[in-house]
């Protein structure tokens, strides 16, 4: 089977061919066009980002299509972000699927973003399926997930207030970093000393037991306050950012990276797949790898495929498609919604 997939749902405007079966899959194309007009604003503006979803989505199919040397007439089937992220932007790209659909006959299928971040990864590292435990951390939502089979996914915990990318955005900011920080900041952290600034580890205490509500859960909003007193308190800032941005990354990742080690002890599952934006933080990863221990699998994407982009929706896309979960033009396009297939605690 050959889908395009489609992706709109925050400030890139992306479109990707993928083509095969099962897990034996081939990405034939891939264009990310990134909205850098909201770096001017400091955060996304969403009547800004869906005029220029309305402007740049078809040229962005057009070049998938061509990058990947076919015609819609090529393809077998649609795949399109319908929820969750900023209405207005994902009305864009599942008005644009559903008139493609509607005008060529082919059948449509409505993914869930972070569904599409689930399978990212499986992209760039074959091993990258089920059964693994998931760390899911973007700008939006950060979640722990035991996926047994795909479309099959149980949830251990969830943030109880900001996102991880929220909080590394939040922290830069405070440090005077551009946005969207996360990268910056680990950039700025590189030459930070980790015994200058201690946070406390959020949510972290070694009472906690499994079937204790905050086992798996996480926080971050305390951590925010915690770098902000410390930016305000330091008599020259110029010196200590380096090192606030330690401490705070440090005190992220490390929590969540034992929170991973939680899980994985308590599946027995031998691979770990991060996804989402804040899965390019090379010192995650390598928490991850050190706390889950050496016969752990710790699978992280490359930037690229980390942030969003069509080829993961393609991806989700494509398994939906072949479960025959397809959609009718009434898919809707919503802000919420929780992941098809995800158990709650
Ligand atoms: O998944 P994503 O592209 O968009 C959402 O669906 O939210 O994630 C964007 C987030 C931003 O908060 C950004 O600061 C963060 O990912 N991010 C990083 C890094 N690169 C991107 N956070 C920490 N370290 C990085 N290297
Ligand atoms: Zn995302």
């Amino acid at each position: 089977m050959r889908i395009l997939g489609i992706e709109t749902s925050c400030d890139e405007t992306s479109a990707a061919v993928l083509r095969g079966s099962g897990d034996a899959v081939q990405l034939e194309s891939l264009v990310i066009l990134s909205q850098d007009v909201h770096r001017i604003f400091g955060g996304v503006v969403p009547e800004i980002a869906s005029r220029q979803h309305l402007t740049s989505i078809i040229p962005v199919i057009d070049q998938a299509l061509g990058d990947a040397g076919v015609t819609l007439a090529g393809l077998d089937a649609i795949a399109v972000t319908h929820a969750p992220g900023l209405v207005g932007a994902l009305l864009v790209g599942v008005a644009a699927a559903k008139g493609l659909s509607l005008s060529t006959g082919l059948p449509l299928v409505g993914v869930h973003h972070l569904e599409g971040h689930l399978f990212a990864t499986s992209l760039e590292h074959p091993s990258a399926v089920p059964p693994f435990i998931a760390l899911l951390v973007s700008g939006g939502h950060t979640m722990l997930l035991d996926v047994s089979a795909w479309g099959r996914y149980q949830l251990l915990g969830a943030t109880r207030d900001d996102a991880a990318g929220e909080a590394f955005d939040k922290a830069a900011k405070l440090l005077g970093l551009p946005y969207p920080g996360g990268h910056h900041l680990e950039a700025l952290a590189r030459d930070g000393d980790p015994t200058r600034f201690r946070f406390t580890r959020p949510m972290l205490r070694r009472d906690q037991r499994l079937g204790d509500d905050d086992y798996y859960d996480l926080s971050f909003s305390g951590l925010k306050t915690a770098v902000m007193l410390a930016v305000k308190a330091s008599p020259n800032i110029a010196a200590d950012a380096a090192h606030i941005a330690r401490g705070f990354q440090d005190s992220l990742t490390e929590t969540l990276a034992e929170k991973v080690a939680r899980a994985v002890r308590a599946t027995g599952h031998t691979r770990v797949v991060l996804g989402g934006g804040v899965a390019c933080n090379r010192a995650l990863v390598s928490a991850v790898q050190q706390r889950a221990g050496s016969g752990v699998a710790v699978l992280a994407p490359s930037p690229r495929i980390a942030t969003d982009n069509a080829a993961m929706i393609a991806r989700a896309g494509l398994y939906h498609a072949e479960q025959g979960h397809w959609a009718s033009l009434d898919l809707p396009a919503t802000s919420g919604a929780t992941i098809p297939g995800m158990r709650p605690r």
